[in-house]
């Protein structure tokens, strides 16, 4: 085994910590981690942990939904740069705004986001559950924030009358419809399966349309051996190991998150030993973020 890996390993043990990781993490972290999801699965599973120190390899919004959620806790982010530019696509000064202007709509705000935003929102959502959270809401207005692709997904499957922000995913806006029509062309019997955080024009054209964990069984159980993939490239380390006997290609080499790919074992490894960096709210943020986000854990 690795000598940092058994570093990490001991520490740990020592330290009763434990590792959760984002489905887009490096490999070699999902292989040591000993939970790994999406944005939805780290966030019930991190409310239910009996450890004391959680270390999420993720992005910022997913160590801070940690610590919303988990306030006895010692939540770390192995680096504090890693963040998400669509979390940061709307301020606090934007959604009190919008409250005033549209008063009689509930507002959904799409899991990356910042705490302050979560603060102001009547319930929060991931991919996993964005159609449910809409449709399962008293009012019949929403407003969805920050994500407008994930918004126009949602519209497509919901009778509500939405209004979105016009946020949107750097990475996933780099996949064009022409990338996926070249590579069904070369792969006729390939289905395309995609994130929602795709361009409307993309969605279009895929097969399947879900969150990262809705990737693995869709590919276990698909009837299909080659599938194109329509999101970050660290989910193939998972759909590779689990389906041997399957081709998954990537739909564009431009589906890569830096910030995702910012942490590496040594960072994880000093993370655990000097226990950084630890995420801290202001407590009144908290409080308000919380309701926001355990509702939204309770959706499936
Ligand atoms: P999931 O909730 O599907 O894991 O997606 C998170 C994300 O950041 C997608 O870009
Ligand atoms: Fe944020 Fe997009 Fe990276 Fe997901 S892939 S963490 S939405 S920048």
């Amino acid at each position: 085994m690795n000598e940092l890996v058994k570093k990490i390993n001991a520490l740990r043990k020592e330290k009763n910590a434990v590792l959760v990781a984002h489905n887009y993490q490096r490999g070699e972290i999902q292989e040591i981690a000993d939970y790994t999801g999406d944005s939805l699965q780290l966030a019930r599973i991190v409310k239910d942990l009996p450890q004391e120190i959680i270390v999420v390899a993720g992005v910022y919004f997913m160590a801070e939904t940690a610590a919303i959620l988990s306030p006895d806790k010692k939540i770390l982010i192995p680096r504090i740069d890693a963040t998400c530019p669509l979390a940061e696509m709307i301020t606090v000064e934007d959604i009190k705004m919008i409250r005033n202007k549209l008063p009689n709509h509930a507002i959904v705000t799409y899991v990356n986001s910042i705490a302050e935003i979560k603060a102001e929102s009547d319930i929060c959502c991931t991919s996993a559950n964005a159609v449910n959270v809409v449709n399962n809401l008293p009012s019949e207005k929403v407003f969805f924030t920050p994500d407008r692709n994930l918004a126009q997904w949602v519209k497509k499957h919901s009778m509500k009358e939405l209004k979105w922000w016009d946020g949107y995913c750097p990475v996933h806006r780099r996949l064009k419809r022409e990338d996926v029509e070249k590579l069904k062309k070369k792969y006729p019997d390939a289905k395309f399966v995609a994130h929602p955080e795709c361009n409307p024009d993309v969605l279009e054209l895929a097969d399947h349309v879900c969150s990262t964990s809705g990737l693995y069984p869709y590919a276990r159980e698909v009837d299909a051996r080659t599938i194109i993939v329509g999101t970050e490239n660290g989910v193939l380390y998972k759909l590779k190991k689990e389906n041997p006997d399957k081709n998954f290609i990537i739909a564009s080499p431009l589906l890569e998150c830096v910030n995702m790919k910012k942490i590496t074992l040594e960072d994880i490894y000093l993370s655990l030993k000097e226990e950084r960096y630890q995420i801290t709210l202001p407590e009144e943020i908290r409080v308000k973020a919380f309701e926001a986000v355990e509702k939204m854990t309770q959706v499936t």
